[in-house]
């Protein structure tokens, strides 16, 4: 496994090895779901490339960028055990030299669920996504369903781009009590853990309605915010249910829907979310 710091250097050493190349880009602080793509990213082509940027454009200012979860070293044997071939790890200079101005902005997508809740996150998505498409050349790239709104960005951003790659979609990863595996599971404490599967139960209960034929978009809302609110540790930012693809919210449920959600347990932000329907 060779770890490169330099864009020069990715590419010196994307260039010797050849062949398709299946890359997954993280922010680090490894877990079962970032490896699940890894994996996938691994069986799908002949090299391997996973890079670790915790990307300071896509926090906002009173957001967790200085305290994000951080541990290069153990992220670096998990990726070698799973037969990672490169590794990029770029200091911020290196992605962000003094001067850089230019952003991609992908509209109307942006402006709803985590876009609204966080102005410019997908913003700085967009842009370092694009950046690291440029210097990683990848014939796959691989990304969790986990963050359903980044993965309707990513792909809107590469159509609308004519960029040469293709887009694979991985399902989200979780814990046996159904907890969405996310770096920032860390930040919660054993009372906000056990609070966190109120996300996935609030999913299951919509589900089963929905399974049963209720189609009404603000029933199936309504009966999610009072679940939520009967767990004290749980405030609700937001929750959806909207066209998967146009990211629309929905009155009535005729076709596909994506219910997603963001709720603070504390001060720890969780999204989540599940296909109705795909
Ligand atoms: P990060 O949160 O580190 O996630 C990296 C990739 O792992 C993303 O595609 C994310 O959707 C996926 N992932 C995270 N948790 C997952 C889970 N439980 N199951 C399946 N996949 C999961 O997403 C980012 O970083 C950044 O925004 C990035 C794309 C790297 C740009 O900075």
């Amino acid at each position: 496994m060779k770890v490169i710091t330099s864009i020069a250097g990715f590419r010196e050493a994307r260039r010797r090895a050849g062949g398709a190349l299946g890359f997954v880009p993280t922010m680090g602080y490894l877990h079962e779901g970032h490896l699940f793509l890894v994996r996938r990213a691994k069986a799908e082509n002949d090299l391997c490339a996973v890079s670790i940027f915790v990307n300071p454009t896509q926090f906002g200012p009173k957001e967790d960028f200085a305290r994000y979860p951080r541990d290069p070293d153990r992220d670096l044997a998990l990726l070698e055990k799973e037969g990672t071939d490169l590794v990029l790890m770029p200091p911020v200079e290196e992605i962000y030299p003094p001067g850089a101005s230019t952003w991609v902005d992908v509209d109307d997508v942006t402006s709803r669920l985590e876009g609204a809740a966080r102005p410019g996150h997908f913003r700085g998505v967009a842009t370092v996504v694009a950046k690291l498409f440029n210097i990683v050349e990848p014939t796959r790239a691989y990304f969790g369903q986990k963050d359903a709104q980044q993965v309707v960005v990513i792909q809107k951003m590469v159509r609308d781009l004519n960029m040469n790659l293709e887009v694979v979609v991985v399902p989200t990863q979780r814990e046996p009590d159904g907890l969405a595996m996310s770096s920032r599971n860390v930040y919660l404490s054993p009372q906000e853990r056990q609070a966190a599967v109120v996300l996935w139960r609030s999913m299951g209960l919509a589900r089963g309605l929905w399974e049963k034929g209720e189609r009404d978009a603000g029933r199936l809302r309504q009966e999610m915010v009072d679940f939520i609110a009967r767990e004290p540790l749980a405030r609700l930012d937001y929750v959806s249910i909207a066209d998967p693809v146009t990211l629309q919210e929905l009155s009535r449920l005729e076709g596909p829907a994506l219910i997603s959600m963001a709720v603070y347990l504390g001060k720890t932000r969780l999204i989540d979310n599940t296909a109705l329907g795909a």
